[in-house]
């Protein structure tokens, strides 16, 4: 195994039968500031997506709302054809009016017509896995299950993920689909999905940090992250992605950047092995944070 290779995150299988390795790519950070326009360096953003597979990684994570559009249509420029074990996963569902401007809109209709339009931007035949980046509160929930489930009957995407919901959303969704995946902010800080988390793992969901990078005042030095981060000759945010991978064998994490150099230290960071003791005084610390 080459020394900077995603596999060694370890694997698993979304919806049971699409193996991914489990550290995967987040394609937010590859847009202009406030997740708007075009990324300030559109070369080095995608040279980074052109190095994402070379390091093994084959899970990227995107929305048509990163831009909008932007991140879709980089990843195709980049990448297409895609390597037949690469899973592209997008989300629709909300929609920009401006830098840092996020608004859900779940009427079924807008949903399925999102769906189709990341088909074409994306270019591909099916989307792998398509998440609903926000359950939009002023819609019927069901209404918006039930289109969720009509792209699966219809083809249009293989599995189904939910993003930011509780325990009780998924089980309500999987009354009319197959959840394949959750994304939730999670990180060795931000503990506050810790049972969707358990919940997922009991029922072989996958679950997707985001900002799984993030470790607050954890990282300061002289902290538990810097000792150990020290000791490893890592980066705070390197252990903060081992211990997150270390946390449950059904975490898919995404870390975000538009960088070659962050990139590779994210995928180098995925293979640090922490001790049993170092991981429950990251958890402990972690929690408190
Ligand atoms: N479902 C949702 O609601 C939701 C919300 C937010 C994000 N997401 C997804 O989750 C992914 C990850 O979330 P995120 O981007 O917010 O958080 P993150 O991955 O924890 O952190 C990304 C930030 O860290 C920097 N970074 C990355 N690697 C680094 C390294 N090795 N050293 C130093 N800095 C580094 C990036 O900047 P550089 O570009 O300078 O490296 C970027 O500013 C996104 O790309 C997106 O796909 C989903």
């Amino acid at each position: 195994m080459p020394e900077l290779d995603a596999a060694k995150s370890g694997q698993f299988s979304i919806g049971g039968s699409i193996t991914v390795n489990r550290l995967g790519f987040g394609a937010m950070r590859i847009t202009g500031p406030g997740i708007w326009g075009p990324p300030e360096d559109r070369e080095e953003s995608i040279r980074t997506l052109k190095r994402v597979p070379e390091l093994g990684i084959n899970l990227i994570d995107t929305a048509n709302s990163y831009g909008p559009d932007v991140s879709e249509e980089l990843i195709r420029e980049a990448l297409h054809p895609y390597g037949s074990d690469m899973l592209i996963a997008t989300k629709g569902g909300l929609t920009r009016e401006g830098p840092n401007i996020w608004t859900p809109k779940g009427n079924p209709e807008h949903l399925i017509e999102e769906a189709k339009k990341s088909l074409k931007k994306l270019g591909v035949e099916q989307i792998d896995l398509w998440q609903l980046h926000r359950i939009d509160s002023d819609v019927d929930r069901s209404e918006q299950f039930d289109a969720i489930k009509s792209l699966i009957d219809q083809g249009i995407i293989r599995y189904a993920g939910l993003s930011e919901v509780s325990v009780e959303e998924i089980e309500a969704a999987s009354k009319v689909f197959p959840v394949a995946t959750v994304q939730n902010r999670y990180n060795l800080v931000a503990r506050g999905s810790e049972d969707v988390l358990d919940y997922c793992e009991a029922n072989k969901i996958g679950f997707i940090p985001w900002a799984p990078l993030a470790s607050g005042d954890l990282a300061v030095e002289g902290s538990i992250l810097d000792t150990i981060a020290r000791e490893h000759g890592a980066s705070p945010s390197q252990i903060a992605l081992a211990w997150i991978l270390k946390r449950s064998p059904v975490m898919l994490p995404i870390p975000g950047t538009s960088k070659v150099r962050h990139l590779e230290e994210n995928v180098a960071g995925a293979a640090i092995s922490l001790t049993e003791g170092e991981f429950d005084s990251l958890d402990e610390e972690g929690r408190k944070g």
